[in-house]
């Protein structure tokens, strides 16, 4: 695998932006099954215009990411989470689910096909992967879709917010991404067609994204953009919110597992206030796509929150981030079957 020549690209440059690979699968469910499905070189889909994805907002997607270690290995992060991550999601939208079995076939497959684009070791770049479902197929009225379309396609990609590891100012947005009772914690497109002026606005004003609040009273944090919240408290707790309106990020998860297991900290999934912010020495948004990026500062009610001064990464913070990516890198061993080897 180590001998795979790879395409020419400045990988320690790349930012999270897309770049069209060779090869994406692609499946489709009629008449009550899913085919085979795929590997084609086709970056275009050709779908019905009634297709309920179109109107109704009827899809959901995944976001994973496969990492080259040093022996040239090729390891994915956990694709079976995301595997199950999508079957919720599809239910909370009345989609026909991808059995797990397939969507991992699927995901392993777009690797090994585009294995020349997975960003060598040592360059801080991996290749990620954006699994997606859709309702398609003829249709007018506000329904479940007579048919689906699953499909998965990768690119090499760089950090998500600017910097990589280092810290990154947020705002808190007056606007919701999701109801009380609503979608928020499934990972479906109509929570991020809902959060995009939020989050144009906040980049308007000069910050990497926005924090949203619950959406019910609007004292608590839920989301940081598109990632999740944590705090890590003055005596070293690794504090996270929980709410049935945040996504359950597998990266926040795998944190806590972290924390705990590799480092002795103790962990605590709880309410978080805005108004509260004290509390902690050091904070950071953590997701697949964010990794983690550490908070400068928030800025909520025209008030300024500082963490620590603002431009240094916290001791625990880089911990917990050498410590994830060192398994993801496959230099740590990771808890069992953490990594998937393609
Ligand atoms: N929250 C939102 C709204 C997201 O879009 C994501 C990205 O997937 C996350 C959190 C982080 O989740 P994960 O760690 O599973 O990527
Ligand atoms: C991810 O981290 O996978 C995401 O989905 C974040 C964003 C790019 C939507």
């Amino acid at each position: 695998m180590d001998t795979v020549k790879k395409v020419d690209l400045d990988w320690s440059k790349l930012g999270f932006s897309y770049i069209k690979t060779d090869k994406r699968f692609i499946a489709h469910w009629k008449d009550g099954r899913w085919d085979e499905g795929r590997l084609t070189e086709d970056n275009k889909i050709h779908i019905d215009e009634g297709s309920t994805a179109v109107h109704y907002g009827q899809q959901a997607f995944e976001g994973l990411k496969a990492y080259q270690a040093k022996d040239g290995r090729v390891l994915i992060f956990r694709p079976d989470q995301n595997a199950k991550r999508l079957i919720k999601s599809a239910i909370d939208v009345v989609m026909q689910p991808v059995p797990e079995d397939m969507f991992i076939r699927a995901v392993r497959a777009v690797v090994k096909a585009n294995l020349h684009w997975v960003p060598p070791y040592g360059t801080g770049a991996s290749f990620y992967l954006r699994p997606f479902l859709i309702g398609v197929g003829e249709n007018m009225g506000v329904r479940a879709a007579p048919e689906y379309l699953f499909s998965v396609f990768g690119a090499p990609v760089g950090p998500y917010f600017k910097g990589g590891l280092a810290p990154v100012n947020f705002i808190t947005s007056e606007r919701d991404r999701a109801a009380p009772h609503g979608t928020g914690h499934a990972k479906v497109g109509g929570n991020y067609g809902a959060s995009l002026l939020a989050h144009h606005n906040a980049k308007e004003a000069g910050y990497a994204d926005c924090i949203y609040l619950d959406p019910l009273t609007h004292t608590k944090i839920e989301e940081v953009g598109a990632a999740n919240f944590f705090g890590i408290t003055k005596d070293g707790v690794f504090v996270t919110p929980k709410s049935p309106s945040i996504l359950p990020s597998i990266t926040k998860y795998s944190l806590m597992e972290v924390a705990q297991r590799y480092l002795n900290m103790k962990v605590e999934e709880r309410d978080v206030l805005i108004d509260g912010l004290d509390e902690f020495a050091e904070a950071g948004a953590c997701g697949t796509a964010a990794v983690i990026s550490p908070i400068g500062s928030i800025t909520h009610n025209g008030k300024k929150h500082v963490f620590g001064d603002g431009q240094t990464v916290g001791t625990l913070t880089r911990k917990l981030y050498d410590t994830l990516t060192g398994i993801q890198y496959g230099d740590i061993e990771g808890p069992e079957d953490w990594m998937v080897e393609v």
